[in-house]
């Protein structure tokens, strides 16, 4: 078995990103993002996506007429996003702390990756990062859990083949119930006829209740939250500890 340390995770992981994903309908997230913008921008085309991965958004967006460009902390995901989406710049930034050239009309964070920023100084330095790059009426939109709802009990389980290896990958969250941290649980198997490795990794993530994550937004931004369903622009039930986040600038 080998352990993954968390600063190494998505340089070990970058070769098999894109495996680990492919159930990920990214052309349905990007569009359910873009009718939106249409709702709420600024009908601008300027696109920044935060934790931009190997940049399977950007490419939807650039498709769908958006200067897109990414930001994210780990080169070799970079690198494969630039040769996923030529057209685009890639920045190595934290998310915590970034700045742009030129105001923006749209910055995105999927996959829950807002929740990378670890813990709520840095999430409240994200914000106000995110509210000084993008201009008057430019929209923010990410998704996120509720700490208070997350089941540690719950794991996403999905196999996939290559190269005559079957790889077994399986995410969930845990929270402890107290604090601002949860941990995001990653593993993956592969099997080989002759082997089978493992990894692991427990990544820190910041945990906020959706009311803790208002109040940190309304001073800058209208916020509205939706149903975390990529097929419909729905109300979040009161039941519901899963949201996609969208707002805009003040
Ligand atoms: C789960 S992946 C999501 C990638 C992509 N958004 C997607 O939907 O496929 C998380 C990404 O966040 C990046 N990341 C983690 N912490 C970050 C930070 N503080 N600033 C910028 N990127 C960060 C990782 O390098 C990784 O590429």
């Amino acid at each position: 078995m080998a352990t993954i340390s968390s600063n190494a995770l998505y340089t070990d992981l970058s070769g098999y990103y894109d495996l680990m994903c492919i159930d990920i309908n990214y052309k349905a997230q990007s569009d359910y993002v873009r009718r939106l913008h249409q709702l709420f921008g600024n009908n601008g085309t300027r696109h920044l996506d935060l934790a931009c991965g190997t940049g399977p958004h950007i490419r939807h967006f650039i498709d769908s007429g958006f200067q897109s460009n990414g930001l994210d902390l780990n080169q070799p995901m970079l690198e494969l996003a630039k040769i996923r989406c030529p057209e685009a710049s890639f920045d190595l930034q934290n998310m915590c702390d970034f700045k742009v050239d030129q105001p923006l009309d749209l910055i995105t964070c999927f996959l829950y990756s807002i929740h990378y920023c670890g813990n709520i100084e840095n999430l409240k330095r994200c914000i106000a990062s995110v509210h000084a790059a993008l201009k008057e009426g430019g929209v923010f939109c990410f998704n996120t859990v509720e700490k208070t709802k997350i089941n540690n009990n719950s794991f996403m389980r999905h196999a996939s083949d290559l190269d005559n290896s079957q790889f077994v990958f399986k995410s969930g969250w845990y929270y402890s119930g107290e604090g601002d941290r949860q941990t995001l649980k990653l593993s993956i198997e592969k099997n080989t006829a002759e082997q089978t490795q493992y990894w692991e990794d427990e990544h820190p993530m910041v945990a906020v209740s959706f009311d803790e994550l208002k109040a940190l937004l309304e001073p800058y931004f209208d916020v509205h939250v939706f149903e975390h369903d990529y097929d419909k622009i729905l109300p979040l039930p009161e039941t519901s500890g899963n949201a996609i986040f969208t707002c805009v600038k003040r």
